[in-house]
């Protein structure tokens, strides 16, 4: 019997709904599927920890993370409350301590979801995203700050290594797929660094003839999502235009509501984060109406990562015969609440 060990991480507005949820159908999976044991324990941190302790989190969440065998997070931040790079820093120092360098963020069209786009195609596709450096790297300053002569200053950092790596995760990832990689730049005018990402895909090609490979600027892409979303397999991209295109990828296949996440340390050195795409949902927090999809099929791609596959598909097909049935929540034409659809998931696993 494998037993793990499971920081639950909350945080903010909708993000304790889902994580509810997910735990929920975890434990329903973890009772009838067997064969593994997950330990949880929670962490309140937060925006309300902000109010109390003046941090997010205790300084030392670095060390308290680290022996855990993955990390669950809901969402992080309350805009109104806590101005959002406050309250995001330490995500961002998470994912770039643990070098979770691979953001893998799949998004499907589902049986029973309403269709957001004319063309209803099947949608298919996994955005890859460059999750340890590139735009969200802690690098510049600000200076004169409030004077008329202010300047800012915030410089992306993309390696050779690390261009080559999420490039390599791509390539695999796509001979398991459809075999078609799409990687997306804009080295049209950022002459350095995605001239660089350009150049190592086609010293990269060579390695994997069977994947059919090409490239597209960001603002190119972002039309082809919404005019051919159905073209694309897996799509690579940076951290910044990765972020962008997986918030659309859920917008044109029914809502980011069913969009689910992993950041992967495919090295296992540090463990793996999982969390849905969206994030605290401030504007409905607290209404009891969130869709709780995307945090359970994060669920399940945790179950996938430590290697229990049989959880993990149980999981998807329950997420999938509800959304089928219509038993859904609002985002996706349902009229369920949060609680009555994670109940109807927890209903049909087996
Ligand atoms: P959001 O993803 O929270 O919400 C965008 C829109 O989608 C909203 O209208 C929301 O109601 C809707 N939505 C999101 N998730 C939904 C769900 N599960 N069910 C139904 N509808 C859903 O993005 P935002 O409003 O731009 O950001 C809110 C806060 O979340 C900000 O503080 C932002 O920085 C933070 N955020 C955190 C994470 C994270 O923790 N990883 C991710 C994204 C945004
Ligand atoms: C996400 C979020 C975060 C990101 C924010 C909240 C820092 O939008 O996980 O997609 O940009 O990575
Ligand atoms: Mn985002």
């Amino acid at each position: 019997m494998n037993t793990f060990k499971i920081a639950l991480y909350p945080g903010d507005g909708i993000g304790v709904d889902v994580t509810g949820a997910a735990e929920a159908v975890l434990r329903a999976a973890e009772e009838r599927i067997g064969g593994f044991k997950l330990e949880f324990e929670r962490f309140d941190w937060g925006v309300d920890f902000h109010e109390k302790h003046g941090r997010v989190m205790p300084e030392d969440f670095l060390e308290t993370l680290r022996p855990f065998d993955a990390i669950f997070l809901g969402a992080v931040g309350w805009p109104d409350r806590l101005p959002d790079h406050v309250t995001l820093e330490p995500l961002i120092k998470l994912r770039q301590a643990f070098d979770l360098y691979a953001c893998v963020r799949p998004a499907r069209t589902f049986p029973g979801v309403p269709a957001p786009l004319a063309s209803a195609e099947e949608i298919d596709l996994v955005v890859v995203r460059e999750n340890s450096e590139g735009e969200y790297v802690n690098n510049g300053g600000r200076f004169q700050i409030g004077q008329p002569g202010e300047v800012s200053l915030q410089t992306a950092i993309h390696t050779r290594a690390g261009i080559e790596r999420i490039l390599r995760f791509g390539f695999d990832l796509a001979m398991k797929r459809r075999k078609r990689l799409t990687m997306i730049t804009k080295s049209n005018a950022q002459r350095f660094s995605f001239v660089l990402w350009d150049e190592i895909l086609e010293e990269l090609r060579a390695e994997f003839p069977d994947v059919e490979a090409d490239k597209q600027h960001v603002d190119a892409s972002a039309m082809n999502f919404v005019r051919r979303p159905a073209s694309f397999d897996v799509v690579v991209a940076s951290n910044l235009f990765g972020d962008i295109l997986s918030d659309l990828s859920g917008a044109v296949t029914g809502s980011l509501g069913l969009t689910p996440s992993a950041n992967l340390n495919p090295s296992r050195k540090y463990p793996s984060l999982f969390e849905p795409v969206h994030g605290s949902a401030p504007d409905i927090a607290g209404c009891g109406v969130a869709n709780p999809a995307a945090a359970v099929l994060s669920g399940a791609m945790m179950l996938e990562w430590l290697g229990e596959t049989r959880a993990a598909e149980a999981i998807r097909t329950a997420v999938q015969e509800c959304l089928a049935a219509g038993e859904s929540t609002g985002d996706v034409g349902g009229d369920l609440s949060t609680a009555a659809a994670t109940e109807a998931i927890v209903r049909r696993i087996r």
